[in-house]
Protein backbone atom coordinates (compact mmCIF):
# COMPACT_ATOMS: atom_id res chain seq x y z
CA UNK A 1 0.00 0.00 0.00
CA UNK A 2 1.84 3.55 -0.94
CA UNK A 3 2.19 5.75 1.71
CA UNK A 4 2.25 9.82 1.56
CA UNK A 5 6.28 10.04 3.12
CA UNK A 6 9.48 10.16 2.85
CA UNK A 7 11.86 7.41 4.14
CA UNK A 8 15.61 9.27 4.35
CA UNK A 9 18.43 6.90 5.74
CA UNK A 10 21.24 9.39 6.80
CA UNK A 11 24.28 6.97 5.78
CA UNK A 12 26.41 8.96 8.47
CA UNK A 13 24.64 7.01 11.29
CA UNK A 14 22.69 4.17 9.80
CA UNK A 15 19.78 6.05 11.24
CA UNK A 16 16.14 5.51 8.73
CA UNK A 17 13.49 8.84 9.27
CA UNK A 18 10.06 8.81 8.02
CA UNK A 19 8.47 12.30 7.08
CA UNK A 20 5.26 12.94 5.82
CA UNK A 21 4.35 14.40 2.03
CA UNK A 22 2.02 16.72 1.50
CA UNK A 23 1.18 19.02 -1.81
CA UNK A 24 4.53 17.56 -3.20
CA UNK A 25 6.37 18.69 -0.47
CA UNK A 26 7.91 17.65 2.73
CA UNK A 27 8.39 20.23 5.52
CA UNK A 28 12.16 21.54 6.03
CA UNK A 29 11.33 21.61 9.62
CA UNK A 30 10.75 17.74 9.65
CA UNK A 31 14.68 17.62 8.88
CA UNK A 32 15.96 19.21 11.90
CA UNK A 33 15.50 15.81 13.79
CA UNK A 34 18.55 14.05 11.60
CA UNK A 35 21.08 14.96 13.47
CA UNK A 36 24.95 13.39 12.85
CA UNK A 37 25.46 13.33 16.94
CA UNK A 38 24.24 14.59 19.71
CA UNK A 39 25.38 18.65 19.20
CA UNK A 40 24.48 18.34 15.68
CA UNK A 41 21.77 21.12 15.06
CA UNK A 42 20.24 19.42 12.32
CA UNK A 43 19.72 18.66 9.22
CA UNK A 44 18.97 21.85 7.14
CA UNK A 45 17.96 22.37 3.05
CA UNK A 46 20.16 24.91 1.12
CA UNK A 47 18.16 26.86 -1.51
CA UNK A 48 19.87 29.90 -2.60
CA UNK A 49 17.28 32.20 -4.23
CA UNK A 50 14.67 29.67 -3.53
CA UNK A 51 14.83 27.68 -6.43
CA UNK A 52 13.17 24.14 -4.79
CA UNK A 53 11.67 25.87 -1.93
CA UNK A 54 7.88 26.74 -1.16
CA UNK A 55 7.72 29.48 1.38
CA UNK A 56 4.06 29.23 1.63
CA UNK A 57 0.29 27.87 1.43
CA UNK A 58 -1.63 30.06 -1.17
CA UNK A 59 -4.86 29.92 -2.79
CA UNK A 60 -4.68 33.23 -4.83
CA UNK A 61 -2.53 32.81 -8.26
CA UNK A 62 -1.74 29.22 -9.73
CA UNK A 63 0.78 28.80 -12.86
CA UNK A 64 1.95 25.54 -14.19
CA UNK A 65 4.98 26.87 -15.87
CA UNK A 66 5.63 23.53 -18.02
CA UNK A 67 2.26 23.95 -19.79
CA UNK A 68 2.15 27.93 -19.95
CA UNK A 69 -0.88 27.93 -17.31
CA UNK A 70 -2.16 31.28 -15.26
CA UNK A 71 -4.81 31.34 -12.99
CA UNK A 72 -6.15 33.75 -10.53
CA UNK A 73 -8.22 31.88 -8.23
CA UNK A 74 -8.91 29.36 -10.53
CA UNK A 75 -10.22 31.39 -13.80
CA UNK A 76 -7.82 31.26 -16.67
CA UNK A 77 -5.86 34.11 -17.64
CA UNK A 78 -7.24 34.14 -21.15
CA UNK A 79 -11.35 34.72 -19.70
CA UNK A 80 -10.04 37.35 -17.29
CA UNK A 81 -8.13 38.90 -19.82
CA UNK A 82 -10.86 38.75 -22.96
CA UNK A 83 -14.06 38.97 -20.06
CA UNK A 84 -13.26 41.10 -16.66
CA UNK A 85 -11.49 44.70 -15.94
CA UNK A 86 -8.13 44.96 -13.52
CA UNK A 87 -10.75 46.63 -10.60
CA UNK A 88 -12.51 43.59 -11.11
CA UNK A 89 -9.28 41.69 -11.38
CA UNK A 90 -8.42 42.92 -8.62
CA UNK A 91 -11.59 42.47 -6.16
CA UNK A 92 -11.40 38.80 -7.00
CA UNK A 93 -7.86 38.38 -6.18
CA UNK A 94 -8.33 40.33 -3.16
CA UNK A 95 -11.34 38.65 -2.16
CA UNK A 96 -11.29 35.50 -3.70
CA UNK A 97 -14.59 35.08 -5.28
CA UNK A 98 -15.82 37.74 -8.49
CA UNK A 99 -17.62 40.16 -7.17
CA UNK A 100 -21.57 40.11 -7.40
CA UNK A 101 -22.99 43.94 -9.41
CA UNK A 102 -23.46 45.49 -5.96
CA UNK A 103 -19.81 44.52 -4.76
CA UNK A 104 -18.14 45.45 -7.91
CA UNK A 105 -20.04 49.04 -7.40
CA UNK A 106 -19.28 49.68 -3.91
CA UNK A 107 -15.44 48.05 -4.30
CA UNK A 108 -15.17 50.40 -7.35
CA UNK A 109 -16.51 53.51 -5.48
CA UNK A 110 -14.54 53.00 -2.81
CA UNK A 111 -11.20 52.82 -4.42
CA UNK A 112 -12.36 55.93 -6.40
CA UNK A 113 -12.87 57.89 -3.14
CA UNK A 114 -9.65 57.30 -2.36
CA UNK A 115 -7.61 58.33 -5.62
CA UNK A 116 -6.54 61.45 -3.94
CA UNK A 117 -3.73 62.24 -1.72
CA UNK A 118 -2.27 64.67 1.12
CA UNK A 119 -1.40 67.44 -0.22
CA UNK A 120 2.03 67.34 0.97
CA UNK A 121 2.60 64.47 -0.80
CA UNK A 122 3.21 67.03 -3.62
CA UNK A 123 5.93 68.44 -1.62
CA UNK A 124 7.53 65.45 -1.61
CA UNK A 125 7.76 64.82 -5.21
CA UNK A 126 8.62 68.29 -5.84
CA UNK A 127 11.59 67.85 -3.74
CA UNK A 128 13.03 65.73 -6.58
CA UNK A 129 15.64 66.36 -8.81
CA UNK A 130 14.20 67.05 -12.66
CA UNK A 131 15.65 63.54 -13.84
CA UNK A 132 14.36 61.47 -10.77
CA UNK A 133 13.40 57.95 -11.51
CA UNK A 134 10.06 57.67 -11.02
CA UNK A 135 10.26 54.05 -9.45
CA UNK A 136 12.41 55.90 -6.49
CA UNK A 137 9.61 58.29 -6.23
CA UNK A 138 7.00 55.82 -6.28
CA UNK A 139 8.86 53.92 -3.52
CA UNK A 140 9.23 56.68 -1.68
CA UNK A 141 5.89 58.26 -1.47
CA UNK A 142 4.46 54.84 -1.05
CA UNK A 143 6.67 54.66 1.96
CA UNK A 144 5.40 58.23 3.20
CA UNK A 145 2.01 57.24 2.89
CA UNK A 146 2.40 55.05 5.72
CA UNK A 147 3.06 58.35 8.13
CA UNK A 148 -0.08 60.04 7.01
CA UNK A 149 -1.99 56.55 8.06
CA UNK A 150 -1.13 55.43 10.96
CA UNK A 151 -4.17 53.63 11.61
CA UNK A 152 -2.69 50.99 9.04
CA UNK A 153 -0.55 49.74 11.89
CA UNK A 154 -3.82 47.78 13.01
CA UNK A 155 -3.02 44.97 10.23
CA UNK A 156 -5.01 42.54 12.56
CA UNK A 157 -8.27 43.84 11.74
CA UNK A 158 -10.17 43.16 8.99
CA UNK A 159 -11.84 46.11 7.91
CA UNK A 160 -8.50 48.43 8.74
CA UNK A 161 -6.46 45.99 6.13
CA UNK A 162 -9.58 46.94 3.45
CA UNK A 163 -8.94 50.50 4.31
CA UNK A 164 -5.54 50.10 3.49
CA UNK A 165 -6.64 47.83 -0.03
CA UNK A 166 -9.23 51.36 -0.83
CA UNK A 167 -6.17 53.11 0.10
CA UNK A 168 -3.44 51.45 -1.81
CA UNK A 169 -5.36 50.94 -5.25
CA UNK A 170 -6.71 54.27 -5.22
CA UNK A 171 -3.03 56.23 -4.34
CA UNK A 172 -0.24 54.46 -6.79
CA UNK A 173 -2.40 55.69 -9.41
CA UNK A 174 -1.85 59.43 -8.33
CA UNK A 175 1.66 58.88 -7.33
CA UNK A 176 2.53 57.45 -10.27
CA UNK A 177 0.93 60.27 -12.06
CA UNK A 178 2.91 63.07 -10.12
CA UNK A 179 6.07 61.24 -10.33
CA UNK A 180 5.20 61.68 -14.16
CA UNK A 181 4.27 65.22 -14.11
CA UNK A 182 6.96 66.28 -11.71
CA UNK A 183 9.88 64.46 -14.42
CA UNK A 184 7.95 66.44 -17.38
CA UNK A 185 7.82 69.92 -15.37
CA UNK A 186 4.01 69.95 -15.46
CA UNK A 187 1.57 70.60 -12.62
CA UNK A 188 -0.20 67.80 -10.97
CA UNK A 189 -3.45 66.71 -11.96
CA UNK A 190 -5.99 66.27 -9.58
CA UNK A 191 -7.83 62.65 -9.53
CA UNK A 192 -11.57 62.40 -10.84
CA UNK A 193 -13.59 59.72 -9.13
CA UNK A 194 -16.18 60.20 -12.49
CA UNK A 195 -13.85 58.40 -14.26
CA UNK A 196 -12.68 54.86 -14.64
CA UNK A 197 -9.97 53.31 -12.69
CA UNK A 198 -7.63 53.76 -16.15
CA UNK A 199 -9.31 56.55 -17.67
CA UNK A 200 -8.76 58.48 -14.12
CA UNK A 201 -5.09 57.51 -14.84
CA UNK A 202 -4.47 58.27 -18.55
CA UNK A 203 -6.41 61.83 -17.12
CA UNK A 204 -4.02 62.38 -14.23
CA UNK A 205 -1.14 62.23 -16.75
CA UNK A 206 -2.19 63.46 -19.79
CA UNK A 207 -4.63 66.44 -18.91
CA UNK A 208 -3.81 69.48 -19.68
CA UNK A 209 -2.85 71.90 -17.26
CA UNK A 210 -5.90 74.38 -16.67
CA UNK A 211 -8.27 72.58 -19.48
CA UNK A 212 -11.59 73.28 -18.95
CA UNK A 213 -13.09 70.49 -21.06
CA UNK A 214 -13.64 66.82 -19.39
CA UNK A 215 -10.55 64.59 -20.49
CA UNK A 216 -11.97 61.46 -22.40
CA UNK A 217 -8.78 58.70 -23.17
CA UNK A 218 -8.54 56.79 -26.07
CA UNK A 219 -11.24 53.89 -25.50
CA UNK A 220 -8.93 51.38 -27.30
CA UNK A 221 -5.83 53.02 -25.44
CA UNK A 222 -7.95 52.41 -22.10
CA UNK A 223 -9.13 49.20 -22.75
CA UNK A 224 -4.99 47.97 -23.49
CA UNK A 225 -3.96 49.82 -20.17
CA UNK A 226 -6.58 47.90 -18.43
CA UNK A 227 -5.94 44.55 -19.81
CA UNK A 228 -1.87 45.21 -19.21
CA UNK A 229 -3.33 45.60 -15.88
CA UNK A 230 -5.13 42.38 -15.52
CA UNK A 231 -1.99 40.27 -16.66
CA UNK A 232 0.44 42.00 -14.14
CA UNK A 233 -2.18 42.33 -11.22
CA UNK A 234 -0.57 38.90 -9.73
CA UNK A 235 2.06 36.40 -10.46
CA UNK A 236 2.72 34.09 -6.76
CA UNK A 237 5.76 34.16 -5.39
CA UNK A 238 7.65 36.54 -7.66
CA UNK A 239 10.62 38.32 -6.24
CA UNK A 240 8.58 41.66 -5.24
CA UNK A 241 5.51 39.95 -3.85
CA UNK A 242 8.49 38.03 -1.56
CA UNK A 243 9.25 41.19 -0.45
CA UNK A 244 5.67 42.35 0.29
CA UNK A 245 5.83 39.49 2.15
CA UNK A 246 8.54 39.00 3.88
CA UNK A 247 8.43 43.21 5.14
CA UNK A 248 4.34 41.85 5.97
CA UNK A 249 5.78 39.69 8.01
CA UNK A 250 7.14 41.36 10.68
CA UNK A 251 3.94 43.42 10.73
CA UNK A 252 5.11 46.81 8.79
CA UNK A 253 2.38 48.68 7.66
CA UNK A 254 1.31 47.70 4.61
CA UNK A 255 2.55 51.09 2.71
CA UNK A 256 5.62 50.62 3.86
CA UNK A 257 5.54 46.58 2.68
CA UNK A 258 4.38 48.13 -0.09
CA UNK A 259 7.27 50.30 -0.80
CA UNK A 260 9.79 47.32 0.24
CA UNK A 261 7.94 45.34 -3.22
CA UNK A 262 8.07 48.50 -5.43
CA UNK A 263 11.71 48.61 -4.44
CA UNK A 264 12.77 44.70 -5.31
CA UNK A 265 9.92 45.77 -8.89
CA UNK A 266 12.69 47.76 -9.64
CA UNK A 267 15.36 45.75 -10.76
CA UNK A 268 16.06 44.86 -14.30
CA UNK A 269 16.00 41.31 -13.72
CA UNK A 270 12.34 42.02 -12.19
CA UNK A 271 9.64 44.85 -13.15
CA UNK A 272 12.09 46.61 -15.33
CA UNK A 273 13.07 44.04 -17.76
CA UNK A 274 11.02 45.80 -20.17
CA UNK A 275 12.80 48.71 -19.91
CA UNK A 276 16.08 46.43 -20.97
CA UNK A 277 13.58 44.94 -23.91
CA UNK A 278 12.92 48.20 -25.69
CA UNK A 279 16.83 49.09 -24.99
CA UNK A 280 17.64 45.93 -26.77
CA UNK A 281 15.63 46.37 -29.26
CA UNK A 282 16.63 49.97 -30.02
CA UNK A 283 20.61 48.69 -29.83
CA UNK A 284 19.62 46.13 -32.56
CA UNK A 285 18.06 48.61 -34.70
CA UNK A 286 17.07 46.54 -37.92
CA UNK A 287 16.15 43.11 -38.16
CA UNK A 288 19.16 42.37 -40.09
CA UNK A 289 21.38 42.51 -37.28
CA UNK A 290 19.19 40.15 -35.28
CA UNK A 291 21.68 36.85 -36.41
CA UNK A 292 24.44 38.65 -35.06
CA UNK A 293 22.88 39.32 -32.12
CA UNK A 294 21.54 36.26 -31.14
CA UNK A 295 25.38 35.11 -31.54
CA UNK A 296 26.43 37.50 -28.84
CA UNK A 297 23.41 36.05 -26.53
CA UNK A 298 24.73 32.26 -27.34
CA UNK A 299 28.17 32.83 -26.45
CA UNK A 300 27.44 34.20 -23.31
CA UNK A 301 27.73 38.15 -23.79
CA UNK A 302 24.30 39.12 -23.42
CA UNK A 303 20.76 37.58 -22.25
CA UNK A 304 17.45 37.96 -24.71
CA UNK A 305 15.63 40.75 -22.51
CA UNK A 306 12.38 39.42 -22.26
CA UNK A 307 13.28 36.25 -22.65
CA UNK A 308 13.34 33.25 -19.96
CA UNK A 309 11.51 32.63 -16.67
CA UNK A 310 12.05 31.04 -13.24
CA UNK A 311 8.87 29.78 -13.57
CA UNK A 312 7.12 29.92 -17.26
CA UNK A 313 9.38 27.05 -19.79
CA UNK A 314 7.04 27.55 -22.26
CA UNK A 315 5.84 30.49 -23.74
CA UNK A 316 4.28 33.16 -21.18
CA UNK A 317 0.58 32.70 -21.19
CA UNK A 318 0.47 36.76 -20.90
CA UNK A 319 2.78 37.34 -23.38
CA UNK A 320 0.44 35.48 -26.20
CA UNK A 321 -2.54 38.18 -24.82
CA UNK A 322 -0.11 41.09 -25.17
CA UNK A 323 1.50 40.41 -28.43
CA UNK A 324 -1.95 39.94 -29.81
CA UNK A 325 -2.90 43.42 -28.38
CA UNK A 326 -0.01 44.99 -29.45
CA UNK A 327 -1.56 45.05 -32.64
CA UNK A 328 -4.58 46.68 -31.44
CA UNK A 329 -2.83 49.67 -30.09
CA UNK A 330 -0.38 49.87 -33.03
CA UNK A 331 -3.45 50.64 -35.20
CA UNK A 332 -4.23 53.64 -33.25
CA UNK A 333 -1.00 55.35 -32.79
CA UNK A 334 0.80 54.27 -35.80
CA UNK A 335 3.37 51.37 -36.44
CA UNK A 336 6.64 50.84 -34.43
CA UNK A 337 9.89 49.51 -36.44
CA UNK A 338 10.60 48.16 -32.69
CA UNK A 339 7.50 45.57 -33.35
CA UNK A 340 8.76 44.46 -36.39
CA UNK A 341 12.57 43.76 -34.79
CA UNK A 342 10.79 41.95 -31.52
CA UNK A 343 8.11 39.89 -33.82
CA UNK A 344 11.40 38.61 -36.08
CA UNK A 345 13.66 38.03 -32.87
CA UNK A 346 11.09 35.59 -31.26
CA UNK A 347 10.62 34.08 -34.62
CA UNK A 348 14.75 33.31 -34.61
CA UNK A 349 15.04 32.64 -31.07
CA UNK A 350 12.12 30.19 -31.07
CA UNK A 351 13.58 27.75 -33.79
CA UNK A 352 17.57 28.21 -32.44
CA UNK A 353 18.50 25.37 -30.78
CA UNK A 354 20.10 27.54 -27.66
CA UNK A 355 16.74 28.72 -26.80
CA UNK A 356 14.98 24.98 -27.25
CA UNK A 357 17.36 23.62 -25.10
CA UNK A 358 17.32 26.06 -22.30
CA UNK A 359 13.17 26.37 -22.53
CA UNK A 360 13.53 29.92 -23.19
CA UNK A 361 10.17 31.85 -24.33
CA UNK A 362 9.28 35.21 -24.36
CA UNK A 363 7.66 36.34 -21.33
CA UNK A 364 5.48 39.38 -20.19
CA UNK A 365 7.94 42.05 -20.59
CA UNK A 366 8.65 40.99 -24.62
CA UNK A 367 5.95 42.66 -25.65
CA UNK A 368 4.57 45.29 -23.10
CA UNK A 369 7.32 47.87 -23.34
CA UNK A 370 6.48 48.20 -26.93
CA UNK A 371 2.92 48.93 -26.30
CA UNK A 372 3.83 51.23 -23.23
CA UNK A 373 5.87 53.22 -25.53
CA UNK A 374 3.18 53.39 -28.38
CA UNK A 375 1.19 54.87 -25.88
CA UNK A 376 3.72 57.54 -25.20
CA UNK A 377 4.81 56.74 -21.78
CA UNK A 378 8.69 57.22 -20.81
CA UNK A 379 10.46 53.99 -20.30
CA UNK A 380 11.17 55.11 -17.22
CA UNK A 381 7.62 54.83 -15.93
CA UNK A 382 7.29 50.89 -17.68
CA UNK A 383 8.03 49.50 -13.92
CA UNK A 384 5.63 52.04 -12.74
CA UNK A 385 2.52 50.83 -14.26
CA UNK A 386 3.60 47.50 -13.24
CA UNK A 387 3.49 48.71 -9.85
CA UNK A 388 0.56 50.04 -10.00
CA UNK A 389 -0.96 46.98 -11.22
CA UNK A 390 0.81 44.21 -9.25
CA UNK A 391 -0.28 46.22 -6.36
CA UNK A 392 -3.63 44.02 -6.41
CA UNK A 393 -1.48 40.80 -5.69
CA UNK A 394 0.60 42.38 -3.78
CA UNK A 395 -2.40 43.25 -0.92
CA UNK A 396 -4.07 39.65 -1.70
CA UNK A 397 -0.32 38.33 -0.15
CA UNK A 398 0.17 40.23 2.82
CA UNK A 399 -2.96 39.63 3.85
CA UNK A 400 -3.10 35.92 3.22
CA UNK A 401 0.50 35.79 4.64
CA UNK A 402 -1.64 37.56 8.09
CA UNK A 403 -3.80 35.47 8.52
CA UNK A 404 -2.13 32.15 8.14
CA UNK A 405 -1.44 30.52 10.96
CA UNK A 406 1.71 28.96 9.92
CA UNK A 407 3.55 31.81 9.16
CA UNK A 408 6.08 33.60 10.99
CA UNK A 409 8.77 36.83 10.88
CA UNK A 410 10.18 35.23 7.89
CA UNK A 411 13.91 34.88 8.43
CA UNK A 412 16.45 32.27 6.38
CA UNK A 413 18.81 30.24 8.06
CA UNK A 414 22.27 30.26 6.43
CA UNK A 415 25.47 28.17 5.90
CA UNK A 416 28.25 30.20 7.44
CA UNK A 417 31.33 29.76 5.57
CA UNK A 418 33.28 32.17 6.93
CA UNK A 419 36.54 32.41 9.78
CA UNK A 420 36.65 30.28 12.96
CA UNK A 421 36.71 32.21 15.94
CA UNK A 422 40.35 34.69 15.30
CA UNK A 423 41.60 37.34 17.89
CA UNK A 424 41.26 41.38 17.53
CA UNK A 425 44.70 42.14 15.74
CA UNK A 426 45.77 45.89 16.79
CA UNK A 427 46.09 47.76 13.80
CA UNK A 428 49.66 48.43 13.47
CA UNK A 429 50.41 45.09 13.72
CA UNK A 430 47.82 44.27 10.75
CA UNK A 431 49.70 43.00 7.53
CA UNK A 432 46.97 44.68 4.87
CA UNK A 433 47.04 41.02 3.14
N1 LIG B 1 18.92 35.05 -22.59
C1 LIG B 1 19.88 34.10 -22.78
N2 LIG B 1 20.07 33.09 -21.97
C2 LIG B 1 19.28 32.99 -20.90
C3 LIG B 1 18.27 33.93 -20.64
C4 LIG B 1 18.10 34.97 -21.54
N3 LIG B 1 17.14 35.88 -21.35
N4 LIG B 1 17.62 33.58 -19.50
C5 LIG B 1 18.21 32.47 -19.06
N5 LIG B 1 19.21 32.12 -19.90
C6 LIG B 1 20.06 30.94 -19.79
C7 LIG B 1 21.16 31.19 -18.76
O1 LIG B 1 22.33 31.71 -19.35
C8 LIG B 1 21.37 29.79 -18.21
O2 LIG B 1 22.13 29.07 -19.15
P1 LIG B 1 23.18 27.94 -18.69
O3 LIG B 1 22.37 26.94 -17.92
O4 LIG B 1 23.72 27.42 -19.98
O5 LIG B 1 24.18 28.65 -17.83
C9 LIG B 1 19.97 29.18 -18.22
O6 LIG B 1 19.26 29.87 -19.27
C10 LIG B 1 19.21 29.36 -16.91
O7 LIG B 1 19.27 30.73 -16.56
P2 LIG B 1 19.09 31.27 -15.08
O8 LIG B 1 19.61 32.66 -15.02
O9 LIG B 1 19.69 30.26 -14.13
O10 LIG B 1 17.54 31.23 -14.93
P3 LIG B 1 16.72 31.98 -13.81
O11 LIG B 1 15.50 31.18 -13.58
O12 LIG B 1 17.55 32.28 -12.62
O13 LIG B 1 16.41 33.38 -14.50
C11 LIG B 1 15.35 35.21 -15.50
C12 LIG B 1 15.16 33.82 -14.87
C13 LIG B 1 14.01 35.79 -15.84
C14 LIG B 1 16.04 36.13 -14.47
C15 LIG B 1 16.25 35.08 -16.74
O14 LIG B 1 15.64 34.22 -17.70
C16 LIG B 1 16.59 36.42 -17.37
O15 LIG B 1 17.57 37.06 -16.95
N6 LIG B 1 15.79 36.87 -18.38
C17 LIG B 1 16.00 38.18 -18.96
C18 LIG B 1 15.38 39.24 -18.05
C19 LIG B 1 13.87 39.23 -18.14
O16 LIG B 1 13.28 39.15 -19.20
N7 LIG B 1 13.23 39.33 -16.96
C20 LIG B 1 11.78 39.40 -16.86
C21 LIG B 1 11.22 38.22 -16.15
S1 LIG B 1 9.45 38.09 -16.29
C22 LIG B 1 8.80 39.39 -15.40
C23 LIG B 1 9.08 39.37 -13.95
O17 LIG B 1 9.05 38.31 -13.30
O18 LIG B 1 9.27 40.45 -13.41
Amino acid sequence: MPKDTLTITDNRTGTTYEVPVANGTIKAMDLRQIKAGADDFGLMTYDPAFMNTASCHSAITYIDGDRGILRYRGYPIEQLAEKSSFVETAYLIVHGELPTQPQLKEWSAQIAAHYMVHENIKKFVDGFHYDAHPMGMLVSTVAALSTFYQDSKNIFDAASRQHQAYRLLGKMPTLAAYAYRHSRGLPYVYPDPALSYVGNFISMLGQRAGACEPFIPNPVLERALDLLFILHADHEQNCSTNAMRAVGSSHADPFCAVAAATAALYGPLHGGANEEVLKMLRDIGSTDHIPDYIKRVKSGELRLMGFGHRVYKNYDPRAKIIRAAAHSVLEVTGSSPLLDIALELERIALADDYFIRHKLYPNVDFYSGIIYQAMGFPVAMFPVLFAIARTAGWIAQWQEMLLDKEQKIARPRQVYVGHAERAYVPIEKRSGA
